[in-house]
């Protein structure tokens, strides 16, 4: 069977074919990073107005590199995210739907980046801890089987990508500012400034990152008062980016080992930071799985996957579905698992 997966939900626009005897077949992504760029963050109108504008080309170039006419099932991601943005791959898939007379399938974006990993060649079986670290989450999740989800913890503030954003935007890098202060924290010294690994001996799973993020502004602050704000750059990028990735590690290993889980599926834009990838793997003693780079961060394979193992529940679809918040803990295990 033949899935096309549409993801609308931020400022990527994702579309991919995916089979479910051969896996990934076709993907394509447009980023619309650089028209928000300018105004330093996602602007929801712009963001809307560019998935119109090349989402339909972007399901022709797939339709056309898989080389078939119409899919057996179309998944798009029907929320968490922006409703405007979320309304244009919603709308499409329905119509595309209609037109082709086959199911259509709505995804938890959540769940797509959940299920990332089973796009590459060693898929993680359940059950696994999942720590999915985006722009707008950070949650550890006990993941039994598909649609048990139990979060044990969250932020308690911003979420980590958010944090790496905000302090890189201290740092004067661009949006989004993630891989930004990866780069240039590769030229820095991790150890120069001490920052605050916040929450790391609490016996709960929550995190809270504004206080790291307050750290950096006021050494930021600091710095520039003394003219050396130049020359410290990458330190303080480094000691922020060591501080943020201790604080996930030490945390999803203690989780893993409180729900004695043996597996731990990192996914999410933030599971593009290398340091966080290197580290998790050598300091947990079970197998760690993540999806390839590209797949971290917004795409349509993920949401295609997630569409393959929800198929089940296409019929229940008779509406176009944009929700703007969408607990993951509110999903069920499909019938048909
Ligand atoms: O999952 P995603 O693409 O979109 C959301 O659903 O939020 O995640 C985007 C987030 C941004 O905050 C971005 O700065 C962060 O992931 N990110 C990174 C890296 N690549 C992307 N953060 C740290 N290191 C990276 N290499
Ligand atoms: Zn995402």
């Amino acid at each position: 069977m033949n899935i096309l997966g549409i993801e609308t939900s931020c400022d990527e626009t994702g579309v991919a074919l995916y089979s479910t005897e051969t896996g990934l077949v076709a993907h394509a992504l447009h980023s619309q990073v650089d028209l928000h760029a300018v105004y330093g963050g996602v602007v929801p109108e712009i963001a809307s107005r560019d998935h119109i504008r090349m989402l339909l080309p972007l399901i022709q170039q797939v339709m056309s590199d898989a080389g078939i006419d119409k899919p057996d099932a179309i998944a798009y991601t029907a929320g968490p995210g922006l409703v405007g943005a979320l309304m244009v791959g919603g709308g499409m898939a329905n119509g595309l739907g209609l037109a082709w007379d086959c199911p259509v399938i709505p995804v938890h974006h959540m769940e797509g980046h959940l299920v990332a990993p089973m796009l590459e060649d060693k898929p993680p079986a359940f059950p696994f801890l999942a720590l999915l670290v985006s722009g707008g989450h950070s949650m550890l999740i006990a993941v039994r089987e598909l649609g048990d989800y139990r979060l044990l913890g969250t932020t308690l503030d911003d979420a980590v990508g958010e944090a790496f954003d905000k302090t890189a935007k201290l740092l004067g890098l661009g949006y989004p500012g993630g891989p930004a202060l990866a780069a240039l924290a590769e030229d820095g010294d991790e150890q120069a400034f001490d920052f605050p690994r916040p929450m790391i001996n609490k016996p709960n799973f929550d995190f809270s990152f504004s206080g790291l993020k307050t750290a950096v502004m006021l050494e930021v602050r600091k710095a520039e008062a003394e003219g050396r704000l130049e020359a410290c750059r990458a330190d303080l990028a480094a000691s922020f980016q060591r501080a943020a990735v201790d604080t996930l590690v030490a945390k999803s290993i203690k989780a893993a080992h409180a729900e004695g889980l043996e597996r731990i599926v990192v996914a999410g834009g933030v599971g593009a930071n290398k340091l966080l990838r290197k580290d998790i793997a050598e300091r947990f003693d079970g197998e760690v799985y993540y999806p390839r780079l590209a797949f971290c961060t917004d795409n349509g394979a993920m949401i295609a996957v997630a569409g393959a193992l929800r198929f089940a529940e296409a019929d229940q679809a008779a509406e176009i579905k944009a929700q703007a918040r969408w607990s993951l803990e509110t999903l069920a295990t499909p019938a048909s698992a």
